[in-house]
């Protein structure tokens, strides 16, 4: 009951969800007969679980792939059981099963570490809804004994109302922010772009004025003039930038695949370059990550303006897929053009800079390479949410 009011207390403080569940994990671990303790959720807005608090174990690191690696195996998850069945499952001398059985022999040195034998999965249960689940490995004794079992209960209580909490916060945040942008957006266009034009009328009269004038100067006054007004369409095109950057993602308003589809019937329209466009059609219904779909869409969008901005071709072909296990996005953007110059690198504006941060916020990454002819740009990223099929194989 110490570890619940503690826990309880380090929920309700500022803590993310990581350092909460890490530390109910430690308190789990405290209680009499306990060798290991794991603590696994969904990614928020998605499917694919992670370790969010682990005690006991040493190498916390390489459990998730020991784990996958044994799925792929073929064998069967108890994690997956008890959040399938919404109950708590109870595995009897579950380690001497899994070390008699190769499936689960990437797993083997790991779970040797401990001295363990029975295996306890209670989900995390929110209105219904198993969120994730606290995995604990019995020492050799008096096994899943009642008392145990109840106090494990509570505690997945517990850990599903950090989750629920964590959630809601990051929900909350987000929809400050866009409201946030939109303000911006908002006060930019409303403020300084509105004066940015004013400047640029009041050029363009002076020029017309200083035209009409036999004063000596007029044609400086006129060259001056004609400059600021050049300046202006260049500080306004920036600004609108600016306001359509900060605006709610085209791709969150539209959806991906209408974004990109729109996306590439403006660059045939204005450019007069074909666009040809293949997307995993599949890739929209699994990925319920806005910000991950955001990032996608202007990766592709960067790739593809690039393409017509600095190489003049016929045809670019876009093409985004998921490997086979739908784990990894492939984005390829492949233009017939002039190619990249050697110093690319050098010239680098803003694009490549901001394609690769938003691949690597994922963990994915960007090259850009030389085709025999043209330019191929591809991108590669985790994707943060495994569809439906996918979670029924089986994650953890
Ligand atoms: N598809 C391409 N074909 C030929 N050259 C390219 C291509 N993509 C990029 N480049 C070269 O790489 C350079 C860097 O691209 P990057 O997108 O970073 O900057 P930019 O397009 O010049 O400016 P910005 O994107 O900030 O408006 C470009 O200036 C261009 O020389
Ligand atoms: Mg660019």
């Amino acid at each position: 009951m110490a570890a619940l009011a503690r826990t309880a207390a380090s929920t309700a403080s500022n803590s993310s969800l990581e350092e909460v569940l890490g530390a109910m994990a430690a308190e789990i671990q405290l209680s009499p007969g306990i060798a290991g303790t794991q603590i696994m959720t969904f990614a928020p807005g998605g499917d694919r679980l992670q370790l969010m608090g682990s005690a006991g174990f040493s190498d916390v690191e390489t459990f998730f792939d020991l784990l996958m690696a044994s799925r792929d195996r073929g064998a069967e998850l108890a994690t997956l059981r008890s959040m399938g069945e919404r109950r708590q499952c109870v595995l009897p001398g579950r380690r001497a099963q899994m070390l008699a059985d190769p499936n689960w022999e990437p797993m083997h040195a790991y779970v040797s570490q401990l001295d363990w034998e029975d295996f306890v999965s209670t989900p995390l249960l929110s209105r219904g809804k198993a969120l994730g689940a606290l995995n604990v490995y019995l020492a050799p004794g008096p096994g899943a004994t009642p008392v145990i079992l109840d106090f494990l209960g509570a505690m997945a209580e517990q850990a599903a109302l950090a989750v629920d909490y964590a959630t809601l916060i990051h929900e909350e945040r987000d929809a400050v922010r866009r409201e946030e942008r939109k303000r911006l957006a908002r006060d930019l266009h409303d403020s300084v772009v509105q004066h940015v034009f004013s400047i640029g009328m009041q050029a363009k009269a002076l020029g017309g004025i200083a035209r009409r004038l036999t004063d000596p100067l007029a044609p400086r006054v006129d060259a001056v003039a004609t400059e600021v007004t050049g300046l202006v369409d260049a500080v306004q095109r920036d600004l609108r930038g600016v306001v359509l950057a900060l605006q709610p993602s085209v791709s969150a308003k539209l959806g991906l695949l209408p974004a990109l589809h729109a996306l590439a019937e403006g660059i045939e329209r204005r450019h007069g370059v074909s666009v040809d466009l293949a997307v995993d059609p599949l890739l929209e219904e699994d990925v319920k990550e806005p910000a991950f779909t955001e990032d996608v869409y202007q990766i592709i969008s960067e790739a593809l303006h690039n393409a017509v901005k600095h190489a003049a071709p016929t045809l670019v072909r876009v093409s985004a897929w998921r490997e086979t296990d739908r784990r990894r996005l492939r984005i390829d953007v492949v233009d017939d053009g002039l190619g990249v110059p050697t110093d690319a690198a050098e010239r680098s504006g803003y694009g490549l800079v901001s394609m690769r941060d938003r691949a690597s916020r994922w963990g994915g990454s960007v090259a850009v390479t030389a085709e025999k002819r043209g330019t191929r740009v591809r991108a590669e990223l985790p994707v943060p949410y495994v569809g439906a099929e996918q979670r029924d194989k089986g994650t953890a």
